[in-house]
Protein backbone atom coordinates (compact mmCIF):
# COMPACT_ATOMS: atom_id res chain seq x y z
CA UNK A 1 0.00 0.00 0.00
CA UNK A 2 1.12 3.51 -0.64
CA UNK A 3 3.37 4.99 2.09
CA UNK A 4 0.90 7.88 3.75
CA UNK A 5 2.70 11.61 3.67
CA UNK A 6 3.07 13.52 6.34
CA UNK A 7 3.80 16.63 4.94
CA UNK A 8 2.18 19.27 7.42
CA UNK A 9 1.65 17.65 10.18
CA UNK A 10 3.27 17.95 13.62
CA UNK A 11 4.55 14.78 15.75
CA UNK A 12 5.95 14.81 19.08
CA UNK A 13 7.87 12.10 20.05
CA UNK A 14 9.33 10.60 23.16
CA UNK A 15 12.15 8.47 23.42
CA UNK A 16 15.39 6.98 25.74
CA UNK A 17 15.37 6.42 28.88
CA UNK A 18 15.51 9.40 32.07
CA UNK A 19 17.86 9.57 35.02
CA UNK A 20 16.42 10.20 38.11
CA UNK A 21 19.55 11.78 40.47
CA UNK A 22 20.52 10.10 44.13
CA UNK A 23 23.50 11.77 44.47
CA UNK A 24 25.31 14.28 42.25
CA UNK A 25 26.87 10.62 40.85
CA UNK A 26 24.64 8.53 40.45
CA UNK A 27 21.36 7.87 39.06
CA UNK A 28 18.34 5.54 38.52
CA UNK A 29 17.55 4.91 34.72
CA UNK A 30 16.68 1.84 32.32
CA UNK A 31 18.34 0.25 29.55
CA UNK A 32 16.52 2.35 26.69
CA UNK A 33 19.26 3.52 23.92
CA UNK A 34 16.52 5.54 22.26
CA UNK A 35 16.78 3.27 19.13
CA UNK A 36 13.31 2.64 18.53
CA UNK A 37 12.30 6.39 18.90
CA UNK A 38 14.72 7.68 16.84
CA UNK A 39 13.85 5.28 14.02
CA UNK A 40 10.36 6.75 14.52
CA UNK A 41 11.58 10.24 14.13
CA UNK A 42 13.87 9.39 11.53
CA UNK A 43 11.42 7.67 9.04
CA UNK A 44 8.63 10.30 10.28
CA UNK A 45 10.77 13.12 9.15
CA UNK A 46 11.47 11.38 6.02
CA UNK A 47 7.64 11.44 5.28
CA UNK A 48 7.47 15.30 5.56
CA UNK A 49 6.55 15.51 9.61
CA UNK A 50 8.00 18.00 11.10
CA UNK A 51 9.13 15.80 14.09
CA UNK A 52 9.87 17.06 17.67
CA UNK A 53 11.90 14.31 19.52
CA UNK A 54 12.17 14.58 23.17
CA UNK A 55 15.02 12.66 23.64
CA UNK A 56 16.37 10.87 27.50
CA UNK A 57 20.16 10.76 27.69
CA UNK A 58 21.48 8.65 25.25
CA UNK A 59 25.11 8.99 22.83
CA UNK A 60 22.97 8.50 19.40
CA UNK A 61 21.60 11.41 17.84
CA UNK A 62 18.86 11.81 15.07
CA UNK A 63 19.67 13.00 11.99
CA UNK A 64 17.05 14.59 9.53
CA UNK A 65 16.28 18.28 9.01
CA UNK A 66 12.83 17.83 10.05
CA UNK A 67 13.51 17.00 13.10
CA UNK A 68 14.16 19.42 16.41
CA UNK A 69 15.74 17.43 19.27
CA UNK A 70 14.33 18.36 22.80
CA UNK A 71 16.99 16.98 24.82
CA UNK A 72 16.10 16.30 28.37
CA UNK A 73 17.40 13.97 31.84
CA UNK A 74 14.46 13.65 34.15
CA UNK A 75 11.50 12.36 33.83
CA UNK A 76 9.82 15.94 34.93
CA UNK A 77 11.85 17.37 32.39
CA UNK A 78 10.03 15.20 29.69
CA UNK A 79 6.95 15.78 31.28
CA UNK A 80 7.72 19.85 30.94
CA UNK A 81 9.31 19.33 27.84
CA UNK A 82 6.30 17.18 26.24
CA UNK A 83 3.40 18.90 28.02
CA UNK A 84 5.25 22.44 26.24
CA UNK A 85 4.59 21.57 22.94
CA UNK A 86 1.68 18.75 22.76
CA UNK A 87 -1.27 21.33 22.35
CA UNK A 88 0.50 21.80 18.84
CA UNK A 89 0.86 18.28 17.81
CA UNK A 90 -1.22 16.53 15.24
CA UNK A 91 -0.20 13.21 17.24
CA UNK A 92 2.35 11.65 19.87
CA UNK A 93 4.03 8.79 20.08
CA UNK A 94 5.09 8.01 23.63
CA UNK A 95 8.53 5.30 22.77
CA UNK A 96 10.54 6.70 25.80
CA UNK A 97 11.32 4.26 29.08
CA UNK A 98 10.35 6.80 31.82
CA UNK A 99 11.18 5.51 35.03
CA UNK A 100 8.42 5.40 37.54
CA UNK A 101 9.96 6.57 40.79
CA UNK A 102 12.58 8.60 41.34
CA UNK A 103 14.49 9.63 44.20
CA UNK A 104 12.32 11.49 47.01
CA UNK A 105 15.48 13.91 47.98
CA UNK A 106 18.67 13.80 46.31
CA UNK A 107 21.51 14.12 48.16
CA UNK A 108 23.35 17.16 47.41
CA UNK A 109 26.93 15.46 48.24
CA UNK A 110 28.11 12.34 46.67
CA UNK A 111 26.68 9.56 49.64
CA UNK A 112 29.41 8.35 51.49
CA UNK A 113 29.33 3.85 52.08
CA UNK A 114 28.97 4.11 55.90
CA UNK A 115 26.28 1.68 56.89
CA UNK A 116 25.63 -2.12 55.85
CA UNK A 117 22.10 -1.00 54.61
CA UNK A 118 21.24 2.61 52.77
CA UNK A 119 17.49 2.81 52.03
CA UNK A 120 16.48 5.19 49.57
CA UNK A 121 12.72 6.45 49.32
CA UNK A 122 11.35 7.07 46.08
CA UNK A 123 8.24 9.06 44.66
CA UNK A 124 6.38 8.61 41.77
CA UNK A 125 7.40 10.50 38.64
CA UNK A 126 4.46 11.75 36.31
CA UNK A 127 2.92 9.62 33.66
CA UNK A 128 3.03 11.39 30.92
CA UNK A 129 1.11 9.40 28.21
CA UNK A 130 -1.47 9.69 30.74
CA UNK A 131 -1.26 13.17 31.39
CA UNK A 132 -1.28 14.21 27.99
CA UNK A 133 -4.14 11.63 27.04
CA UNK A 134 -6.45 13.50 29.68
CA UNK A 135 -5.57 16.60 27.52
CA UNK A 136 -5.55 15.10 24.06
CA UNK A 137 -8.37 17.07 21.66
CA UNK A 138 -10.76 14.62 19.03
CA UNK A 139 -8.12 15.60 16.31
CA UNK A 140 -5.48 14.16 17.97
CA UNK A 141 -3.37 10.31 18.14
CA UNK A 142 -1.44 9.15 20.33
CA UNK A 143 0.15 5.98 19.92
CA UNK A 144 1.61 4.23 23.22
CA UNK A 145 4.22 1.89 23.80
CA UNK A 146 4.34 -1.35 26.34
CA UNK A 147 7.11 -2.71 27.49
CA UNK A 148 5.97 -6.36 29.23
CA UNK A 149 7.85 -9.40 30.66
CA UNK A 150 4.72 -11.37 31.54
CA UNK A 151 1.08 -11.38 30.52
CA UNK A 152 2.05 -9.10 27.62
CA UNK A 153 -1.49 -8.66 25.69
CA UNK A 154 -3.16 -8.36 29.43
CA UNK A 155 -1.53 -5.10 30.31
CA UNK A 156 -0.88 -3.52 26.99
CA UNK A 157 -4.19 -4.16 26.44
CA UNK A 158 -4.77 -2.34 29.83
CA UNK A 159 -2.61 0.67 29.38
CA UNK A 160 -4.55 1.40 25.81
CA UNK A 161 -7.43 2.01 27.41
CA UNK A 162 -5.76 3.53 30.76
CA UNK A 163 -3.74 6.14 28.70
CA UNK A 164 -6.20 6.85 26.33
CA UNK A 165 -3.91 6.13 22.96
CA UNK A 166 -5.38 5.43 19.89
CA UNK A 167 -3.18 2.12 19.69
CA UNK A 168 -0.32 0.23 21.69
CA UNK A 169 3.04 -1.33 20.31
CA UNK A 170 3.74 -4.56 22.35
CA UNK A 171 7.16 -5.68 22.71
CA UNK A 172 8.16 -8.39 24.90
CA UNK A 173 11.60 -9.14 26.47
CA UNK A 174 10.31 -12.79 26.10
CA UNK A 175 10.93 -12.04 22.33
CA UNK A 176 14.68 -12.74 20.76
CA UNK A 177 15.11 -9.56 18.89
CA UNK A 178 12.92 -7.40 20.83
CA UNK A 179 13.03 -4.52 22.99
CA UNK A 180 16.22 -2.58 24.75
CA UNK A 181 19.38 -1.56 22.79
CA UNK A 182 19.20 -4.20 19.83
CA UNK A 183 18.45 -2.95 16.20
CA UNK A 184 15.97 -4.97 15.36
CA UNK A 185 12.45 -5.39 17.48
CA UNK A 186 9.39 -7.66 17.60
CA UNK A 187 5.61 -5.94 17.87
CA UNK A 188 2.53 -6.50 18.63
CA UNK A 189 -0.11 -3.62 17.72
CA UNK A 190 -3.48 -3.80 19.77
CA UNK A 191 -6.20 -1.28 18.38
CA UNK A 192 -9.36 -0.16 19.52
CA UNK A 193 -11.91 -1.91 17.10
CA UNK A 194 -9.24 -4.50 15.23
CA UNK A 195 -7.64 -7.70 15.51
CA UNK A 196 -3.96 -7.30 16.56
CA UNK A 197 -1.24 -7.82 14.29
CA UNK A 198 1.93 -9.16 15.26
CA UNK A 199 5.01 -8.55 13.15
CA UNK A 200 8.68 -10.67 12.41
CA UNK A 201 11.78 -9.61 13.76
CA UNK A 202 12.83 -6.65 11.66
CA UNK A 203 15.25 -3.83 12.03
CA UNK A 204 14.17 -1.17 14.30
CA UNK A 205 13.59 1.64 10.90
CA UNK A 206 10.95 -0.87 9.19
CA UNK A 207 9.04 -1.54 12.58
CA UNK A 208 8.94 2.74 12.49
CA UNK A 209 7.43 2.16 9.10
CA UNK A 210 4.82 -0.56 10.19
CA UNK A 211 3.63 1.68 13.32
CA UNK A 212 3.66 4.90 11.06
CA UNK A 213 1.49 3.40 8.19
CA UNK A 214 -0.91 3.17 11.54
CA UNK A 215 -0.70 6.55 12.10
CA UNK A 216 -0.64 7.80 9.00
CA UNK A 217 -4.37 5.49 8.43
CA UNK A 218 -5.66 7.43 11.49
CA UNK A 219 -4.81 10.74 10.83
CA UNK A 220 -6.71 10.67 7.62
CA UNK A 221 -9.24 9.65 9.11
CA UNK A 222 -9.29 12.53 11.72
CA UNK A 223 -7.99 15.32 9.30
CA UNK A 224 -11.45 13.97 6.96
CA UNK A 225 -13.72 14.22 9.43
O1 LIG B 1 15.29 2.73 23.24
P1 LIG B 1 15.52 1.32 22.75
O2 LIG B 1 16.80 0.72 23.34
O3 LIG B 1 15.49 1.22 21.23
O4 LIG B 1 14.34 0.39 23.30
C1 LIG B 1 13.04 0.64 22.86
C2 LIG B 1 12.01 0.48 24.00
C3 LIG B 1 11.98 -0.97 24.45
C4 LIG B 1 12.38 1.40 25.18
C5 LIG B 1 10.64 0.94 23.39
O5 LIG B 1 10.34 0.14 22.30
C6 LIG B 1 9.52 0.85 24.44
O6 LIG B 1 8.89 -0.17 24.65
N1 LIG B 1 9.26 1.99 25.15
C7 LIG B 1 8.29 2.07 26.25
C8 LIG B 1 8.90 1.41 27.46
C9 LIG B 1 8.05 1.60 28.67
O7 LIG B 1 8.43 2.31 29.56
O8 LIG B 1 6.87 1.03 28.65
P2 LIG B 1 5.82 1.06 29.88
O9 LIG B 1 5.00 -0.14 29.65
O10 LIG B 1 6.50 1.21 31.20
O11 LIG B 1 5.01 2.41 29.63
C10 LIG B 1 3.78 2.46 28.91
C11 LIG B 1 3.67 3.74 28.11
O12 LIG B 1 3.55 4.89 28.97
C12 LIG B 1 4.84 4.05 27.20
O13 LIG B 1 4.32 4.63 26.03
C13 LIG B 1 5.69 5.05 28.01
O14 LIG B 1 6.45 5.92 27.17
C14 LIG B 1 4.59 5.82 28.74
N2 LIG B 1 5.00 6.36 30.06
C15 LIG B 1 5.29 5.51 31.09
C16 LIG B 1 5.60 6.02 32.34
C17 LIG B 1 5.64 7.43 32.52
N3 LIG B 1 5.96 7.96 33.70
N4 LIG B 1 5.38 8.24 31.48
C18 LIG B 1 5.05 7.74 30.26
O15 LIG B 1 4.81 8.50 29.30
Amino acid sequence: CPQTSFTGKSIMITAGPTQEAIDPVRYISNQSSGKMGIALAEEAARRGAAVHLVLGPTHLKANHPNIRTIPVDTALEMYKAAQSIHGKMDAAVFAAAVADYAPSQPATEKLKKTDEELHISLRKNPDIAYLLGTQKNGRQIHVGFALETEQESKFALEKLQNKNFDFIVLNSLKDEGAGFQKDTNQITLFFKNKPSLKTSVLPKKEIAGIILDELGRLLDTTTKE
